[in-house]
């Protein structure tokens, strides 16, 4: 194989590498903050589309804290502090990279095992 080959090859894998890297720090973010009230997991991010998640994870995530903040529901408050955390907006990209990967027309079915 030539240095260009090679270096080519190295690229695509590093890249696919951060890339799976994204996906994973976010499906442990999700699994850690959200599993415990949306107990559906990967099939509740199944339930909506790329371009759903996408405005709700725009600015940081910035609409998604909203609607935890917002509601009224029984228990939310507990997702507050999370919401109005650091960790939230810095990890928010990580979990945009997870909820698109399992979103309902990403081509990824959610595995059942
Ligand atoms: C403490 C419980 C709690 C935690 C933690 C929590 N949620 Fe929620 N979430 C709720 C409740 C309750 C609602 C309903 C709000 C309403 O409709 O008033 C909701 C609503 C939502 C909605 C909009 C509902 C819909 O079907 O359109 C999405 C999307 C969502 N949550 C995603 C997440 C994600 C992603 C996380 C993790 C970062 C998370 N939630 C963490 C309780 C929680």
């Amino acid at each position: 194989m030539n240095k260009f080959l090679i270096s080519i090859l190295s690229i695509f894998i590093f890249t696919s590498l951060t890339v799976d890297a994204a996906v994973y720090k976010g499906q442990s973010e999700y699994v850690k903050k959200c599993v415990k009230c949306h107990k559906a997991g990967q099939a509740f991010v199944a339930t909506k589309k790329k371009r759903e998640w996408s405005a709700l994870m725009k600015d940081k995530g910035q609409k998604l804290a909203e609607i935890h903040l917002e509601s009224d529901d029984k228990g939310v408050e507990e997702s507050h502090e999370y919401f109005e955390s650091k960790i939230y907006s810095k990890n928010s990209k990580h979990l945009k990279d997870f909820l698109f990967e399992y979103a309902s027309d990403s081509g990824n079915v959610p595995a059942c095992n």
